[in-house]
């Protein structure tokens, strides 16, 4: 279980004593292997403060490469890390927040704040219920207003609010009520400025049915937040946005107004390439749009696999070798033929479970590991399709 902090500590760490403690920490290795030792050792330099400074070493470790390099002496645990939006995600939403003050109602250790300021948002103000990430949040964010505060009794007037309510973790289907505070208790608490809402991804929105524009947001290539944008927000009368970012500083969108959406893309026959468009693409219901913009088509209507002669530049796409209805036999067959030695295996809409699939395929497959196909299985109509496939770029290049 991860290490608890409490207030003591945080103070204890955001204090002279705790500088000097988690400078001398950061030379310890702190890998699972070594943690009893580098304890022992901290115990020397730290007394009974040892786990909290091997703990704040270890996460901030693993703060960097989601956060970057500004989270190196940030103050965390591990829980709220793991909550806190990726950098290029929570900047890209404080870039799109066009408002002047904004409210955290839902602050936590200040990531999003911390986006929201350098964005150049003023005034900020962040509040949270929980008293040890607030202090850690104030440490983290000198100089920006904090408060301890339940979000549903709003302590300012006039900020925008912005809430990013914890996620229950029961229940497998997330919806309405997934969150705490819930949409409809925080839309509730502000009738008259709906806040803008960061969400799992995969929320089911529709369910929601709040005005304004729901934007999901990827960072390479795995589906991160849906945002809902209240109506003031929502530019140009878009109701669904996907926005698909890079960590190279890349990215693209694409909205209900783009495209041809409903028309004229009716899902046809394979072609030369498969393309697996982006999951914020598929979430944000936009797979026709996003073909139509590249001139692609479904492989079935009910399916987000697309087909066409050329996939749109830069996307990894899967050119089509062979074509069969699906069957184990067959498709042993071709990773013999080929003296296969890695399999990706992707399928939709049918009961077939990649990993179980590959695991019977094994007796098939060459020892030659650089030697790899990609199969798509999809449901066509009523029946499974199996596409023997070469990926470009392969798995795992990059
Ligand atoms: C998903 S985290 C927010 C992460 C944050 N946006 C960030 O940038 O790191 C959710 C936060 O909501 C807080 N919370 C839960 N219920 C709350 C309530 N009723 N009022 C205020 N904060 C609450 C939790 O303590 C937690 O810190």
């Amino acid at each position: 279980m991860a290490y608890q902090f409490s207030l003591a500590d945080v103070g204890y760490l955001a204090g002279p004593a705790g500088a000097d403690a988690l400078n001398l920490a950061a030379a310890l290795a702190v890998t699972d292997a070594t943690l009893l030792a580098d304890l022992t050792a901290a115990r020397r330099f730290a007394g009974g403060h040892a786990a909290a400074v091997v703990e704040t070493v270890r996460l901030r470790r693993r703060a960097v490469g989601k956060l970057g390099e500004r989270a190196a002496g940030w103050l965390l645990t591990d829980e709220a890390l793991q909550q806190a939006s990726p950098w290029p995600v929570a900047r890209h939403r404080a870039d799109r927040l066009v408002a002047a003050g904004v409210h955290d109602v839902t602050c936590s250790i200040g990531t999003d704040l911390a986006a929201l300021n350098a964005a150049g948002h003023s005034p900020l103000l962040g509040s949270d219920l929980d008293p040890v990430r607030l202090a850690m949040a104030a440490f983290n964010l000198p100089g920006v207003p904090l408060v301890r505060a339940d979000a549903l009794a709003p302590v300012s007037r006039k900020l925008v609010v912005y809430a990013d309510p914890a996620r229950r973790s029961d229940g497998r289907r997330i919806t309405s009520v997934s969150t705490v505070p819930s949409v409809a208790e925080l839309d509730a608490a502000y009738p008259d400025r709906p806040p803008v809402l960061r969400l799992p991804p995969g929320i089911d929105y529709d369910d929601l049915d709040r005005p304004g524009e729901v934007e999901i947001v990827s960072l390479d290539g795995a589906a991160r937040e849906a945002v809902l944008w209240p109506d003031a927000f929502a530019a140009g009368g878009v109701r669904r946005r996907a926005s698909v970012l890079a960590s190279d500083g890349t990215g693209w969108q694409i909205t209900d107004l783009d495209g041809d959406g409903d028309d004229g893309t009716a899902a046809g026959a394979i072609d030369e390439w498969i393309v697996d468009p982006d999951p914020a693409v598929v979430r944000a219901h936009l797979v026709r749009h996003y073909a139509a913009r590249h001139g692609l088509h479904q492989l079935d209507p009910h399916l987000a696999y697309l087909t066409g002669t050329a996939p749109p530049a830069g996307t990894r796409a899967f050119r089509v070798l062979d074509v069969a209805p699906y069957a184990e036999k067959t498709v042993a067959q071709w990773v013999r033929r080929d003296g296969v030695g890695t399999l990706e295996i992707k399928q939709r809409g049918t009961p077939v479970i990649p990993d179980e699939l590959r695991r019977r395929l094994r007796k098939a497959m060459s020892k030659d590991t650089r030697t790899a196909a990609t199969l798509v299985i999809a449901r066509i109509g009523d029946a499974a399709t199996a596409y023997w496939c070469r990926a470009d770029p392969p798995a795992g290049a990059g």
